[in-house]
């Protein structure tokens, strides 16, 4: 065995993630002393809400410390169901339909690994969340690309996706509102998308991780709720890290078709086995007091939104940069073309003689753009701005 063929296709193929290397300098140079303004981070920076960790805790003292089933919690399963009923996903709340896993980062990679194999393609709205397409390349599938640029509110039309397909179209990718735009689509959009879906046989994994965080008034929309046929090609992937602040717990949520569940619960046993056991007990107090659940997200909302205008303001401010008043998630993906620098220059130069870190368009198949995350505090934000701006002075 030599150097070079120790590592399996899968491992050579795969790039590590962008937005955690980004992150992982920021705080290295943070370690080393420097001051720096971090934009990067793709994770709220309040802590749980307490009745969620307590309840938790409560699980840990009861000795719930044991394997659960493979597919969630029952009582966890039962609640997402009815949860899902009543939000028009599920016909029936039929806890089977619902598989609970370690994020919803592993929710996507097993409803495209449970779906995809090789020969089929799997079409990737751009910009898009860095670990869609490495998680395609994993099951051995091809992923294909369809750009959206701020023009379009950085939402790809079914239109254009009719133009993408192929015989070999398996999957096609949904995040709304999305990371890295913040962007939402609107009900006809989905709906337009949706009806392309039944009419062409494809299916649709909609990743709705940010479906709680949501400003302006905006709605959020299910694709799988729109009809019956919407409900069995449609895969809806969810969990609690960016909602109610628990990224560290890895949960995430699956709701699909009998046969996909089925699939994907497998795929989970066989792999990871549960989520933590008493990491679900946490999630299973939040949904059986959704008042309460909801209240505590209601209130990182208010700083979330003024952190999001006050960086939309200052972004707008600065000659060269343009921004979208993006409506969800807690994403700004401004538009730096216009300063002269391929957005992962930018970046780099940025951090490096400003010591901001934002992280670089073209990890998201959008080149000339660059995302930062206002899960930060005012203060970063400020003097994060003051130095953008003296950067982007400093290029003319
Ligand atoms: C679009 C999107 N989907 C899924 C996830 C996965 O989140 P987690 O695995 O923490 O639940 C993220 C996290 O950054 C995300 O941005």
């Amino acid at each position: 065995m030599t150097i070079e063929n120790i590592l399996s296709p899968w491992a050579q193929n795969v790039s590590p993630s962008p937005t955690l290397a980004v992150d992982a300098k920021a705080k290295a140079l943070k370690a080393a002393g420097e001051d720096v303004c971090g934009f990067g981070a793709g994770e709220p920076d309040f802590d749980t809400p307490s009745f969620i960790k307590e309840a938790c805790a409560q699980a840990l003292a009861d000795g719930k410390t044991k394997y659960a089933p493979a597919g969630g919690l029952p009582e966890l399963r039962k609640a997402l169901a009815q949860q899902y009923q009543d939000y028009g996903v599920l016909e029936e709340a039929n806890p089977a339909q619902v598989v609970v896993s370690p994020g919803g980062k592993y929710s996507c990679y097993l409803a495209i690994l449970a779906t995809c194999g090789p020969g089929d393609e799997v079409l990737i709205p751009a910009p898009y969340w860095v670990s869609y397409p490495e998680m395609a390349k994993l099951a051995g599938a091809t992923p294909k690309f369809i750009f959206a640029g701020d023009d379009q509110g950085f939402k790809v039309s079914a239109g254009q996706i009719e133009e993408t397909l192929s015989a070999n179209t398996k999957l096609v990718i949904l995040n709304s509102p999305s990371n890295p735009t913040g962007c939402l689509y609107e009900k006809a959009e989905m709906e337009a998308i949706v009806e392309l879906a039944c009419r062409k046989d494809f299916l649709l994994m909609s990743d709705e991780i940010y479906e709680h965080l949501l400003y302006d008034d905006a709605e959020h929309h299910r694709p799988a709720s729109f009809s019956k046929e919407a409900a069995e090609r449609v895969i809806t992937v969810s969990g609690f890290s960016k909602t109610f602040s628990m990224t560290g717990w890895r949960l995430g949520t699956l709701v699909a078709n009998p046969t996909i569940a089925k699939a994907v619960a497998s795929l989970q046993s066989q792999t990871t086995s549960n989520a933590t056991t008493f990491a679900q007990f946490g999630a299973l107090a939040a949904v059986q007091d959704w008042d309460q659940a909801m209240q505590a997200v209601q209130d990182m909302l208010v700083h979330f939104d003024r952190r999001r205008l006050k960086l939309l303001e200052g972004l707008q401010a600065i000659e060269g940069i343009s921004c979208l008043r993006a409506q969800g998630a807690f994403y700004l993906f401004p538009k730096i073309a216009e300063l002269g620098l391929r957005s992962e220059e930018f970046s780099a130069r940025l951090l490096e003689e400003e010591k901001v870190a934002v992280v670089s368009g073209h990890a998201f198949g959008a080149e000339g753009y660059v995302r930062l995350s206002y899960a930060t505090s005012d203060e970063v934000i400020e003097k994060g701005l003051d130095r953008l701006s003296r950067f982007a002075m400093s290029l003319d």
